[in-house]
């Protein structure tokens, strides 16, 4: 079963909308498999977002994700990873659908409310830069059968 990671950035938690997104993911049927709130390191902030390292916002984006709390998950189901995307609505807050998560709750490309992993790949980078093996658990969730 594929899993992803999502992060509910500063600007949710200071909003006040990490149980809502939440809620959108369980309600879909995707397992938690781990979640934290925590203040990000610079270091951490920089390997995160490093392939955008060139990019004339990369400071401003670090500075962003470093300057409050933010909610990391891994969650876990079928096409996770492209699914939570569509849920997240576009990159750009202007160009995300009412309905997605960005379409509903963010306005400018700077604070977009939330971030998932891309690809596989980025998945896996992801989910082993922000959480230690130890973190993620592994259970049956009795309805997932209905999903
Ligand atoms: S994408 O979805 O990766 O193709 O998006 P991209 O446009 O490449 O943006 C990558 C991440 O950089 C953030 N971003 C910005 N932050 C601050 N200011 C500006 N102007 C800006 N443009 C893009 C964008 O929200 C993406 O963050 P994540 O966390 O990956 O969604």
């Amino acid at each position: 079963m594929e899993k992803t990671f999502v992060m509910v950035k500063p600007d949710g938690v200071q909003r006040g909308v990490v149980g809502e997104i939440v809620n959108r993911f369980e309600k879909k049927g995707y397992k938690i498999v781990a979640a934290k709130m925590m203040q990000v390191s610079k270091d951490l902030a920089e390997e995160h977002y490093g392939q955008h390292k060139e990019r004339p916002f990369f400071g401003e984006l670090v500075d962003f994700i470093t300057s409050s709390p933010v909610f990391a998950m891994v969650l876990e189901g079928e096409n996770v990873i492209s699914s939570a995307r569509v849920m997240m609505g576009a990159t750009n807050p202007a160009d995300a659908a009412p309905g997605t998560i960005r379409g509903d709750f963010a306005v400018s490309i700077g604070m977009n409310i939330i971030h998932g992993s891309d690809s596989p790949e980025s998945a896996e980078r992801e989910i082993g830069l922000w959480f230690d093996k130890s973190e993620l658990t592994d259970y049956e969730v009795a309805s997932h059968k209905w999903v």
